[in-house]
């Protein structure tokens, strides 16, 4: 179900938590959405509030636009809306996953957007918050959902999935490559007993993994972790969707910037930004005509990375990747 909200109805509680989050790669990212936002009744939708650091600072650098933001994690949209409370009306907060964007535009009635911002992945509030099974760094219930109303956890996933399943998951999800041992001892140790908490795992998969593969790529349970976390939360099939909605939601004149920090996601951006800034003309016309004229034009060459700077700073930025995309013609079918 989705709720509207404007952001001064975020209700009381924890604090927004500001100093625990600074937003990945801001500047670079309102630098790119500027152009399309500095007028009056510009709309620019942030499709991934968390903790509202970006949205908070769109809303504060371009004074005439309007925010919508969306978030899954109904946790996240209480904290922004106490942060982004002093903007009143300015902010509209939905509880929706990001490739509903299209039907929350219809009913707030917004034809078109001029800006969208997508910062992917789980937000800081997710890893700290130990209960929610994203960090394999502490013990805690299995269950990585952004969306703790709906869907399934990460323990069901490891109880009751087919081991080739869960092999396929790892290799596609964590490019794991040693993702075959791992599920054998998954399957060995959940018919002793099922998996609650992520501090077995983690200590399964140190010692289902060869002692080389445990000398490269930081924690040996990192991948695992983020298979089941794409596979819990749908991310990559909801991405996929997503992006192409998204761009069909900008105007003419209206720019996309999107913050990956894996290349599964990067990969996917990628490809719907290339399709859409080439011509899909049969080769050989001496005139490209109108109807097959790309409608995106790149605005960031390959794939933005964040300074060492910023990274000494926040090592969650390390692993940004940034894209952006400004529409440059309507489709023609
Ligand atoms: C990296 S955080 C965003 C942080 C935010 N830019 C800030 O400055 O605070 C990503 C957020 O996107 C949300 N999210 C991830 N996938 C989503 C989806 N498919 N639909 C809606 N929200 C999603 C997560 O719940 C999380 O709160």
């Amino acid at each position: 179900m989705v709720r509207e909200a404007h952001a001064n109805e975020g209700g009381g509680g924890r604090q927004a938590g500001q100093s625990r989050h600074v937003p990945v790669m801001l500047q670079r990212c309102l630098d790119l959405l500027a152009p399309a936002l500095q007028r009056p009744g510009a709309v620019v939708v942030d499709c991934t509030l968390g903790l509202g650091g970006h949205s908070e600072a769109l809303l504060t650098r371009f004074p005439e636009a309007h925010l919508v933001a969306l978030d899954r994690d109904k946790e996240a949209l209480r904290l922004s809306g106490e942060r982004l409370a002093p903007f009143g009306e300015r902010a509209t907060l939905v509880h929706a996953v990001y490739d509903e964007l299209p039907d929350v535009l219809e009913r707030l009635g917004i034809a078109r957007v001029q800006g969208v911002l997508f910062d992917l992945g789980v937000s800081s509030m997710q890893l700290d918050e130990a209960d929610r099974g994203f960090a394999y760094a502490q013990d805690a219930p299995l269950d990585m959902r952004m969306d703790q109303t709906t869907g399934i956890s990460a323990a069901e996933v490891l109880n009751t999935y087919p081991p080739g399943e869960l092999v396929r998951i790892l290799r596609a999800y964590g490019e794991e490559k040693q993702a075959k041992r791992i599920v054998s001892a998954i399957v060995r140790e959940r018919e002793k007993e099922p998996f609650d908490h992520s501090a077995r795992l983690v200590e399964l998969i140190r010692n289902a993994l060869p002692q080389a593969a445990k000398r490269t790529g930081g924690n040996p349970a990192k991948r695992t972790f983020q298979a089941l976390r794409i596979e819990v939360n749908g991310e990559l099939s909801v991405l996929e969707r997503a992006i192409p909605a998204a761009v069909g939601a900008i105007d003419v004149g209206g720019r996309i910037a999107v913050l990956s920090y894996h290349s599964l996601e990067d990969r996917l951006v990628k490809q719907v930004f290339a399709a859409g800034a080439a011509n899909t003309a049969p080769p050989g016309l001496p005139v490209v005509p109108e109807r097959y004229q790309p409608r995106l034009k790149l605005l960031t060459r390959g794939a933005e990375l964040p300074t060492e700077e910023e990274v000494a700073e926040n090592r969650r930025a390390a692993p940004a990747r940034l894209r952006g995309a400004e529409r440059i013609r309507e489709s023609i079918e």
